[in-house]
């Protein structure tokens, strides 16, 4: 991750003795995500992957997506440069993926099985669905770059429920409809 300054930020709600940098972050993490993994062949075949919290669907038409990539990642620069990447939405069973995956160093993809796409990125085994896209677009933002993939073919790839992410865990998603109604108790 970039290094973060504190100097210049304003949030009057800021505690005193917490930074803005962390307050940003506690109350940001209030929001739920999904994660997938962002996947390309580099330069010599080999495979390349990041763990990202920041995706989500665009515009329809024409059908885009997006993600943000830190400026200090190392693996986007290369996944620019493939001009196209896979997204693999991660199932709720594969915190252990997802947590090898997010680790540094080359390791990312030993013991994880994969095929290559028709472009050669990695789909993962074990995913939800899945997303390829060309790179459209990368716009600075602050310390990310978004990055804009237009669509070239998505499916859903099994009946999992996705991972999430929330307040620093992750977790999977419980629908109302599946908690039983309190009169269905005898609480009513
Ligand atoms: C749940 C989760 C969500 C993440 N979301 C993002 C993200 O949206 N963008 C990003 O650049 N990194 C994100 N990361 C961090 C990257 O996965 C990874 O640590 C980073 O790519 C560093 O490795 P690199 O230098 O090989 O890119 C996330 C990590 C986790 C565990």
């Amino acid at each position: 991750m970039a290094e973060v300054t504190d100097a210049g930020w304003g949030f009057p709600s800021v505690p005193e003795g917490a930074t803005p940098a962390r307050y940003f972050r506690d109350v940001l993490g209030n929001f739920p995500t999904g994660v997938v993994v962002v996947t390309a062949p580099g330069r010599e075949g080999e495979p390349l992957a990041m763990v990202v919290g920041s995706f989500s669907s665009v515009s329809l038409d024409p059908p885009m997506v997006m993600f943000l990539a830190d400026r200090a990642s190392s693996t986007f620069p290369k996944i620019r440069d493939a001009g196209h990447f896979t997204v693999n939405v991660l199932a709720a069973d594969q915190v252990g993926l997802c947590r090898s995956m997010a680790g540094r160093g080359p390791d990312r993809f030993r013991g994880v099985t994969w095929s290559p796409s028709s472009t050669g990125a990695p789909v993962l085994d074990g995913i939800v669905a899945r997303v390829d896209c060309t790179m459209d677009q990368v716009v600075e933002a602050g310390d990310h770059f978004l990055a804009l993939g237009a669509v070239q073919d998505l499916r859903v790839v099994s009946s999992k429920l996705p991972l999430l992410f929330f307040r620093g865990e992750y977790g999977a998603f419980g629908p109302h409809a599946s908690a039983l109604p309190d009169w269905s108790l005898g609480w009513g």
